[in-house]
Parts: structure tokens; sequence; C-alpha cells
């Protein structure tokens, strides 16, 4: 079964050809980043503007790079939400309208659903024979989620952060530090160094709660670089060894947050494995240490299918296709899309 993926939610334009929910026949990203990085952040105006100028040489790419003609595709699937709704709205509509015009299947998924099934790409979740349940943390620059998966399709949301996203915290601290947008890739690269004199970040948790909160952390960050004299940015610039010691205990700081309660979670629920996805899962910090520190498989999907794609969206919509008995013309984009 072949099915075209489309993710459009925030500011990457992807499209992807996916079989049997697994194979990644084609898997291209149009990024927007050069348009938002003068701004530190993502302007929404401009997403959906851009997105409208990329989408349809991004789905026509994506088909000849997989080698076929659009008569093969069995379905269309598309991010319906949660995310931005001008940029949602342009690949729903994108999608309809060419499902209409193809005669094929469309239907919705969830992005944070997307972000779970991109374990399920090049057979990797198959390849490490977990069972469920499945304790899944999605982290990104919307979200950080915790997430019991109970089977296919079948989720419990047991935390959320209560505040910032991880991936916005590092957006910001990058900010602070006078690091480039995205701040998380700009932070881990920053982090030269293993360790450092500096007093550690907070490691803030909500009592009697699962839940995630950045934003405290964000301004411990803050009230140091005040302290040191180069926040707000105009008096003294960091030197690089500060940039390097405060990317590196912030990113510390924020990873031992995600593992930390990942790792409780997998053990209350008894899970036999762990899924990360989203854009801070590529963190390669991230990666090594909850590795090391888990006692159940991890699961980690590689870079490219950790930030937006559409290559997750085809492999969520492979393990939908059944139950979606006919296509979706109502379809809205829904910003803030539930998971359950
Ligand atoms: O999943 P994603 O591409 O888009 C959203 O759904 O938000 O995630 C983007 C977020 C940004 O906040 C970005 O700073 C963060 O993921 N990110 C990282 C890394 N690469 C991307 N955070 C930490 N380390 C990274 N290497
Ligand atoms: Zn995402």
């Amino acid at each position: 079964m072949k099915i075209l993926g489309i993710e459009t939610s925030c500011d990457d334009t992807a499209a992807a050809v996916i079989e049997d929910g697994s194979k990644v026949l084609s898997n291209l990203v149009a990024s927007q980043t050069n348009m938002h990085e003068r701004y530190g952040g993502i302007i929404p105006e401009i997403a959906s503007r851009e997105h409208l100028n990329s989408i349809i040489p991004i789905i026509n790419k994506s088909i000849d790079d997989a080698g076929i003609s659009y008569k093969e595709l069995d379905a269309i699937a598309v991010t319906n939400g949660p995310g931005l709704s001008g940029s949602l709205l342009i690949g729903v509509n994108v999608a309809k309208s060419l499902g209409y015009a193809w005669d094929k299947k469309v239907f919705g998924i969830n992005h944070l659903e997307g972000h779970i099934y991109s374990a399920w790409l090049d057979d990797l979740f198959e390849d490490s024979k977990l069972d469920f349940p499945i304790a899944c943390l999605i982290a990104s620059g919307g979200h950080t989620d915790l997430i019991i998966m109970k089977g296919h399709l079948d989720y419990d949301v047991i935390a959320r952060t209560r505040d910032d996203a991880a991936g916005e915290a590092f957006d910001k601290v990058a900010r602070v530090l006078g690091l480039g947008f995205p701040g998380g890739p700009e932070i881990q690269k920053a982090a030269t160094v293993e360790e450092t004199s500096m007093q550690s970040f907070p490691r803030p948790s909500i009592k009697d709660s699962m839940d995630f909160s950045f934003s405290g952390l964000k301004t411990a960050v803050v009230r140091k670089a005040e302290a040191d004299g180069f926040y707000p940015s105009g008096k003294i610039p960091p030197t690089s060894t500060q940039i390097a010691e405060y990317a590196f205990e912030f990113q510390d700081a924020v990873v031992d947050c995600l593992i930390d309660r990942t790792i409780e979670a997998s053990n209350i629920y008894n899970c036999h494995g762990i899924i990360l996805g989203g854009g801070v899962a590529a963190n390669s910090h991230l990666r090594n240490k909850i590795s090391e520190k888990s006692n159940v498989p991890v699961v980690i999907p590689k870079i490219s299918f950790c930030t937006d794609n559409g290559a997750m969206i085809g492999a969520a919509a492979y393990h939908r296709f059944n139950e979606i008995l006919s296509s979706d013309w109502d379809m809205d984009a829904i910003p803030n899309l539930s998971l359950t």
C-alpha cells in the first residue's frame, strides 16, 4: 500500500511516499528556516504563504522521487492538527483537492501520532522487536507529551508541559546566548564541553504530577546571564567559554527532566520499551543519555524523521487506513486537535 503523506503544521512543507507504513520511497522537506531566523521564531503569516509556494512542487517531486505515478497511490494523508491554523489549512486543502481530482481516499492524521509512528519507518520498530505497552516521549517546538501506547492507535496521554515546550525552551535560551534559530541544534553545537565549573541549572518538577515545566529553567538561565552581564544583550557579549558552559548545563538540565520523567513513566506503566519523537529527539545528548539510563529498549528514529516530515504521516496513515471508510471531505484544520 502506497500513501502520500503531507505535513504542513508548522514551518516545514513536507511530503513523502511510504509503502506499507515503513518503506520510505521518497521524503522531501522544504525548510523555511531562513525566512524565520531573522525574527528568532516562526511568523505564522510567513509560514502559510511559504507553504503555498512550496507545496505543489514538493508533492510532485515526492511522487517522482518515489518512481511511481500518482495513479499508484492508495491514499493521501495529511496532518490536520495540532499546529498553526494557516499552515494546517494549506496542507488540508491541497490534500482534499488532489484527492478529489485523483479519486483517492483522503484523511487526516494527528501530528503527534505522526511523530510516534516515525519509529516504524525503515523497519526500526519491527527490528527492535518491542511489545506494547510503550512509553512515548514527544518533545518538539510545540509539545512535550508523555504518552503510553497500549497498542496500535491506542493511547493514554499521561503528562504534558505546563508552560514552555522543551524545543521552545531551547529556542528561547539560544536567543539569550546570541545563537541562531532554531535554537536546539545551535545549543547542541555550542555545548562543546563535558563538564563545567558552573553551578548546575535546576531540574524543575511538579509535585504529585508527571507533567513537565521548563519556564523556571529558562528564567534561571536569564537570571544568571543578567548577573554575568551579557543579557539583555548590548553590554558585554558572552565569551565562547561562557556560551559553551551555559549551553552544556542548560541542555543537560532539559535532557535530565525529559529522561527522568520518561523512565519513571515506563516503570510505572510496566512498559516494554520507549519511543522518542519530535524535533528535540534529534538531540545527541538526549539520544545517548536515555539509551544509557533506560533498562528497556529505546527506539529513536533517525534525525530526519524526528523533525517534522511527511514520512511519519504516511507511516501513521497506514495503520489508520482500514478504519477510514471513505474520504473525509469535511476535514478541517484543527489547531488544538487532541490525540485522545
Ligand atoms: O518537531 P519539530 O520539527 O517541529 C514542531 O512540531 O515543533 O521540532 C522543532 C523543535 C525546535 O524547537 C528545535 O529547536 C528543536 O525541535 N530541535 C532540537 C534539535 N533539533 C531540533 N532541540 C534540541 N536539540 C536538537 N538537536
Ligand atoms: Zn512536530
